[in-house]
Parts: structure tokens; C-alpha cells; sequence
């Protein structure tokens, strides 16, 4: 083992980073410890969101897809990260340890730090511009490094998603703990964690397959037409919460490849929290042999299109212990 540490002050760079991860409706569900050479990941079940996250999985993906981000952050700033996944059978919070060896950056450290910087969840309409396959293949190659395989779903297979993805909206309209838990958590102006409104467009009528809708959209779309967008499903050969940290990081890592090829994305998973369709998605898009995690939704933005703001974060003395 290297005698050489991170400093405190790398550590806490590289977390301000990590914490940039996407979360489901940005609840940022971790907690870190910074214990001498070592960090470790725990989920924080205080931000567990019940009803639209039944069965936990948003909450571990988000834990695993900011695990990814840190081993990007330390890679950058001249580590890298050996992770020991669930290292401590006794407490199911605690997610991962890692550890740090020196090891100068690449040049593709630094785009994929760049990326991890530039990426944000764009739910607007793409434009009519295909995605070229290569693309396609290039960012679902990404989950194969974590056990995770990301199937590509075909137009002619759309409607598979699209059926169970309008029930789930239908479901979700007519549930009061779904829609408490909504405007809780969206439609925010001027705080730390949930959804902000500028974050979020009204959902079109003529979607393909529908969109997560959240409170209060204040994002101007003004792309009338049916996009170009691909979708990826992201799935797993079991379903215990190994497979869910794994595929967190696997689409952190599809997430930051789609950015650096200059693509916009964003996760949909909403039919997913319905045990009933997520079997249907693993019946009908993948036959049966694996677990459908989440979905992403990929394309480009219109040149003419806005920035889109950052979605903020919960400052790191909120989620660092030390
Ligand atoms: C597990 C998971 C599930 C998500 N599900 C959805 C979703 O169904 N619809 C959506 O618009 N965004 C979804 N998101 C994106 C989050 O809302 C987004 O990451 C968060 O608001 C932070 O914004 P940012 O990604 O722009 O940093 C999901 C993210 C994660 C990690």
C-alpha cells in the first residue's frame, strides 16, 4: 500500500464535485466521512422518498452514481480510487469505502471532469437530429465496466416504454402521498435540494413517452415537433442493492460520456417505482433477463436553446463529516 494521502483539502474538492451527481428529484440522499486516507459513502434514509422511490432504488442509484463521481473528481486531481463496495454487512447505510493511490491525470481524466462540470438533467424536447449510432453504442459501452448492460430501445420498440410510462402518470395523478411528495420536492425557487421550476418545462402533450411531470414548470420548451431522442434502458443481471450502487455509477459514467460527446440527457424513471410496471419494462424491453434500473434519454438540444441553470446543492458541511 502507497504511504502517500490525499489532502484534506483534495478530498473536499474532489467531494464538491462528487455532490454534483444527479439524484432522484435532487434529494441528495449521502452522507461522507472523511476518516484520515479513507472517505467513506453512506445513503442518508432521511431523504428517502417513500412514495415516489418505494422500493429504495433511486435513493442507492443516486448514492452509486455520486461514487462514480468522486472516483472522476480524485482521477483528476491525481488519485486514484479503490472502492470496496458494501464493506460493512452490519449497517446497509454504509455503501462504500474508498481509498486513494497517486496516479497523474490523463487527458482523459480532465474531459471527463469537464463533462462532470457541464452536465445537467435536460428534460426540454431535443431536436429532430439523430443521434449517430456509434454515439449510441460508444455511451452504453460505459456500463459493461460496472456488471450493468445499458439496451438501447429501437423506435419500433417505443411503445413498450410508453405504455407502462403513461400508467405510471395516470397512477401517480390520482395518488395523494405522490403528489405530496411531488410538490415537496419540485417547483422549488431559491433552495439547496429538490427540483427547481426553472429546471423543468411543461410536459408535452405529443411525447413519444412521457415524461416525469413536476410541479410548477418554469422552463420555456419551444420545440413543437416530436424529437430525435434515444433511449436507453439501463438494467442489471439481479436486483439486490450490489446491482443497484453498480448501475448508479454505470449511469453516472453513460451520463458524463453523453456530455462529452456534446449530447443532452436525462434519467426517467417513474414507471419504475410501480413494482407492477417495472415488471412489465423487464418483461416486454428485456425479455425477462435482466432488471430494468433506470432509464436516459438522450439527444441534442436545439443550437437556439438556452442554457440551462445549474441545479444547486447542499453545501458540503450538510453531507462531509470529518
Ligand atoms: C435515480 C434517479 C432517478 C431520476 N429520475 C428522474 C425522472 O424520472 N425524471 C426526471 O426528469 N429526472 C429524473 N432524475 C434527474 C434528477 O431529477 C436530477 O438529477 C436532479 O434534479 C439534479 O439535477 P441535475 O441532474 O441537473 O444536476 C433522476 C435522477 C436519478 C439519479
Amino acid at each position: 500500500m502507497s504511504l502517500a494521502q490525499p489532502s484534506l483539502d483534495t478530498l473536499e474538492a474532489a467531494l464538491d464535485m462528487a455532490v454534483r451527481a444527479p439524484s432522484v428529484h435532487n434529494s441528495q440522499p449521502w452522507r461522507w466521512r472523511i476518516d484520515g486516507r479513507t472517505v467513506d459513502l453512506y445513503a442518508d434514509p432521511g431523504r428517502h422518498l417513500v412514495a415516489t422511490d418505494p422500493q429504495r432504488r433511486g435513493l442507492v442509484l443516486s448514492c452509486g452514481a455520486a461514487l462514480h463521481h468522486l472516483r472522476v473528481a480524485m482521477a483528476v486531481l491525481g488519485w486514484s480510487a479503490d472502492v470496496r463496495h458494501l464493506p460493512n454487512p452490519a449497517d446497509t447505510e454504509h455503501l462504500a469505502t474508498v481509498e486513494f493511490r497517486p496516479r497523474e491525470p490523463r487527458p482523459a481524466d480532465f474531459a471527463l471532469a469537464a463533462a462532470l462540470m457541464h452536465r445537467r438533467s435536460d428534460r426540454r424536447r431535443y431536436s429532430w437530429w439523430q443521434v449517430p449510432s456509434p454515439y449510441v453504442r460508444r455511451i452504453s459501452s460505459q456500463a459493461t465496466r460496472f456488471g450493468a448492460t445499458a439496451r438501447h430501445v429501437p423506435d419500433g420498440l417505443r411503445s413498450r416504454l410508453a405504455r407502462p410510462a403513461r400508467e405510471a402518470a395516470r397512477r401517480h395523478a390520482a395518488d395523494p402521498a405522490y403528489q405530496r411528495e411531488l410538490a415537496a420536492w419540485s417547483g422549488r425557487r431559491g433552495t439547496t435540494d429538490g427540483v427547481p421550476a426553472a429546471n423543468t418545462p411543461c410536459p408535452g402533450a405529443d411525447d413519444e413517452i412521457p415524461v416525469r411531470v413536476f410541479n410548477e414548470p418554469g422552463l420555456a420548451d419551444r420545440t413543437e415537433h416530436p424529437d430525435a431522442a434515444e433511449w436507453l434502458v439501463v438494467c442489471t443481471p439481479a436486483d439486490d442493492r450490489l446491482s443497484r450502487l453498480r448501475a448508479g455509477e454505470a449511469i453516472s459514467a453513460m451520463l458524463l460520456s453523453a456530455t462529452e460527446l456534446g449530447l443532452s440527457t436525462c434519467l426517467q424513471t417513474e414507471p419504475l417505482g410501480v413494482p407492477e410496471l417495472r415488471d412489465d419494462i423487464r418483461a416486454q424491453v428485456l425479455q425477462n433477463c435482466a432488471h430494468p434500473q433506470a432509464m436516459v434519454r438522450i439527444g441534442w438540444v436545439p443550437t437556439s436553446a438556452a442554457p440551462l441553470p445549474h441545479t444547486p446543492r447542499r453545501p458540503l458541511e450538510e453531507v462531509v463529516e470529518r
